[in-house]
């Protein structure tokens, strides 16, 4: 049998990242030129499933029935086992991804949805992308505790999506190209601890939080037509006041707030930070012409800046 191979992109939230685990709207893209990869094979040699994890530092190998239960290649393999309700024949899954982790940008559920892409090649079994997005929801949960759903939604369609638990998902068709900046804090955060803290918060001072969770449910409606019509100047009013209201949140630091400002301050229409925040990524958007300029001020004090242009609808 050959190899099969597979991939699934990164994303950005553009708007609604915490609002949307408690029922709001939110807005994400796919970052289609950031992606994890995965290739799978039959074990011959062995009747053990075997993973590959290929690093900067080198290949790491393990038995895969030998790492944590809750570890994200595990999980994944058997919440896709108990999905298709049926044990799998012996692999070697060999992972490779550029996706940074803990950033915001969607690491866990990409490689996720790209093994369990990988795995029903493997099995002859023809799954759609909302099959695939259901079952890397239930792998997301092992990661993240209670997520919204949005990170699996975006990262399975690789489209524009428009997400509110509960909702049927919407695609987003662009009515204009869009291009942004992603820009490192270099700072770390599990999504699943700072979804945690601002619970915490929410309980604490529920009627301050409710009141900023609505507004930045608000700005994902606003949003919403400004794609269509590819209104970037008009998208950038809303990210940076979607940051504003992150900030008060308590869930960005002063490394994403330089970051903003920076981009700001060189041209950008608007920027915010995405996902979790505490650290993870900054995203700006702009018209292509400041691009280069805003990434040169950018890279003065991030260790890692990406462009990338989300195409229009054909
Ligand atoms: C997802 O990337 C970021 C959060 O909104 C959590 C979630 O939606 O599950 C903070």
């Amino acid at each position: 049998m050959p190899a099969i191979s597979t991939s699934a992109p990164a994303k950005t939230i553009l708007f609604g990242e915490h609002a949307v685990v408690y029922g709001h709207p939110s807005i994400a893209i796919p970052i289609s030129s950031l992606c994890a990869k995965v290739i799978i094979q039959p074990s011959i040699t062995t009747n053990a499933s075997i993973a590959i994890l290929k690093n900067k530092a080198g290949d790491e190998e393990y038995k895969i029935s030998a790492l944590p239960e809750n570890s994200l290649t595990r999980g994944a393999i058997s919440e896709f086992e108990k999905a298709v309700g049926q044990p799998l024949p012996p692999f070697i899954v060999t992972i490779s991804s550029h996706i940074p982790i803990a950033a915001g940008l969607g690491s866990s559920a990409s490689v996720a949805v790209a093994i369990m892409r990988a795995l029903a090649g493997f099995i002859g079994m023809n799954l759609s992308d909302a099959e695939i997005s259901a079952i890397a929801f239930q792998s997301e949960k092992i990661q993240h505790g209670s997520p919204s759903g949005i990170d699996n939604s975006v990262v399975s369609f690789e489209k524009p999506v428009f997400f509110k638990k509960g909702f049927p998902l919407e695609f987003l068709a662009l009515g204009k190209a869009l291009h942004f900046i992603l820009a490192d804090s270099g700072e770390r955060a599990l999504t699943k601890d700072v979804v945690a803290a601002v619970r915490e918060s929410r309980l604490a001072k529920p009627a301050k939080i409710n009141m900023l969770l609505s507004k930045i449910g608000d700005l994902s409606t606003q949003a919403k037509s400004l794609i269509a019509s590819g209104n970037a100047f008009a998208l950038g009013k809303l990210m940076t006041e979607n940051h504003a209201h992150l900030k008060d949140l308590g869930v960005s630091t002063i490394t994403l707030d330089k970051l903003t400002e920076s981009a700001l301050q060189s041209g950008a229409f608007g920027a915010k930070l995405c996902g979790g925040g505490r650290g993870g990524f900054m995203v700006a958007i702009c018209k292509a012409q400041y691009q280069k300029k805003i990434t040169d001020e950018l890279e003065k004090i991030s260790p890692h800046v990406i462009s990338f242009k989300l195409k229009e609808e054909n």
